[in-house]
């Protein structure tokens, strides 16, 4: 399970990078909303990090915590530094938010055959909160 965590762990930092990314990079007349609402989603993120980085130590779980390490393993990949229209940044958000979901289910799939409550509840609540967002963001990518 402490692979998935980390993969998970790396995801995150890497979309948390990326959100802030969009945040400052954002170009167009829905800029106000579009901004706001990813350092929204970025400060979850954030919080996330740090959660999902405890349970791995709880568990005496080597925990990656290196940029180095996080680029090499994540299936989320960093944006470009440029400026980019909300439309495209929702689109690949959603599919990022997708990815976090399967790998979420992966672990709480792993948490429950291993009797590892907390861990499987904390999975429950990110993929609730992820299915959430995106079917919000999924209102705004036909653009
Ligand atoms: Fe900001």
């Amino acid at each position: 399970m402490c692979d998935d965590l980390n993969l998970l762990l790396s995801n995150l930092n890497v979309f948390y990078r990326k959100l802030q990314n969009y945040h400052w990079n954002i170009t167009g007349k829905d800029f106000f909303t579009t901004h706001e609402k990813l350092e929204e989603y970025y400060n979850s993120v954030n919080s996330q990090i740090d959660e999902v980085a405890e349970v791995i130590v709880a568990k005496k779980c080597h925990v990656m915590a290196t940029m180095k390490e996080y680029l090499e393993t994540s299936q989320i990949k960093e944006a470009e530094s440029k400026p980019v229209k909300s439309c495209d940044i929702w689109n690949i958000v959603l599919k990022d938010y997708e990815t976090l979901i399967e790998n979420c289910k992966k672990i709480k799939n792993e948490a429950e055959n291993e009797n590892c409550a907390v861990t499987s509840s904390i999975m429950d609540e990110y993929i609730k909160d992820y299915q959430k967002k995106c079917w919000m963001i999924s209102q705004v990518v036909n653009c």
